[in-house]
């Protein structure tokens, strides 16, 4: 019965002195393990006799639960420590400002291309997408540019090796995106509103050529369609885009696919039209207008090839460079044009 009442102070001697989880463990073992100090102490009860072993037996019990019960109490108090201190050395000052992820964003050219659909739906222009890797005949045939017509040479184009497929032709990486109208047509859905923006491919590399643009289409076909629509829209996009004191004037030109064709052209922003700054010439622009690009009213033979009478509807279409239109924009005036695509952080951070 000693040894039973040692064991109780032994063990809140032993208790007192323990910090961390496996120490109470290893503490546990020692005491109450199948070959610890009360198995030990157990082992003693064989010698007595019957009387003797009924009571010291029964104390032995008592004494067990007693010190199961210290290690309980032992293990609680340490978990209510271990929190309090978790609650001292994690505190978090809610108010202070957050750390500020570092967050992408898109490139310049995809701003522009998000920018640019978002404008011309305000008109109704729904945003089409015609395949960059297209059959001759959308590219340039339907476009009433005949094989071999000398008007192919405007667009230096990448041909797919393979052979023709009849009327298709070739497949060619398509070096405009003027490769919608004659598709859009095709649909037999009238009128159309439509904006294809895509990527477009030229054998022109050079500080003001990239292989890879990118261009906007527009193309509108209804009943009485005139230049007055086609003037209409382009200013309304000029406006839009470049902000309300822009103007724009269209310049006569050729294309194969429209007739009357024209360049246009946009008051230049930075010397606002007047080609003077500070009684010096502006260097940004010519004589006070920059050129966009191209447009013009829908030729009869690409309204007929798209099985569209041309005596009943009318059309017109355009067709600009994402990069050239928004380069103009930002009056970004960059040296090599191939910066766009170089994924250099230090140029694309800046956007
Ligand atoms: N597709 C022409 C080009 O790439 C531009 C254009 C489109 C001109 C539509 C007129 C009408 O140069």
């Amino acid at each position: 019965m000693k040894d039973f009442a040692q064991l109780e102070v032994l063990l809140t001697k032993a208790l007192e002195s323990v910090k961390e989880f496996a120490e109470l463990e290893r503490v546990r073992v020692e005491f109450l393990g199948r070959k610890g100090k009360l198995a030990e102490a157990m082992k003693g009860l064989s010698a007595l006799d019957d009387a003797e072993r009924r009571e010291a037996g029964k104390i032995a019990n008592e004494v067990k639960q007693k010190m199961e019960k210290m290690f309980e109490a032992k293990k609680t108090e340490m978990e209510n420590q271990k929190l309090a201190g978790l609650a001292e050395e994690e505190w978090i000052d809610v108010t202070l400002p957050g750390q500020v992820l570092e967050e992408g964003h898109l490139h310049l050219t995809s701003q522009a291309i998000e920018e640019i659909t978002d404008i011309f739906s305000r008109i109704g222009f729904g945003r089409v997408l015609a395949p960059d890797i297209d059959w001759d005949w959308y590219a340039f045939e339907s476009l009433n540019i005949p094989k071999n017509h000398p008007a192919r040479d405007n667009w230096e184009t990448f041909f797919i090796k393979g052979p023709e497929h009849g009327r298709m032709g070739r497949v060619v990486l398509t070096p405009h995106t003027s490769n919608s109208q004659v598709r859009e047509l095709e649909k037999g859905k009238l009128p159309i509103r439509m904006i294809n923006i895509g990527r477009c491919y030229r054998r022109q590399i050079d500080v003001s050529h990239n292989p890879m643009f990118h261009q906007f289409e527009g193309f509108m076909v209804d009943k009485g369609i005139t230049i007055a629509h086609l003037k209409g829209v382009l200013d309304y996009f000029a406006k839009a885009y470049f902000g309300p004191t822009r103007k724009i004037r269209l310049r006569p030109h050729h294309f194969r696919f429209t007739e009357p064709s024209f360049e246009v052209d946009i008051t230049c922003g930075s010397c606002d039209g007047t080609a003077k700054i500070d009684g010096e010439k502006c260097r940004l622009c010519k004589a006070g207008w920059l050129e966009l690009g191209g447009a013009g009213m829908t030729h009869p033979n690409v309204l007929k090839a798209g099985g569209i009478d041309p005596e009943k509807y009318t059309a017109f279409a355009f067709g600009w460079g994402v990069e050239r239109t928004l380069m103009m924009r930002a009056g970004i005036k960059i040296g090599d044009i191939r910066l766009l695509h170089k994924n250099d952080l230090r140029f694309i951070q800046q956007f």
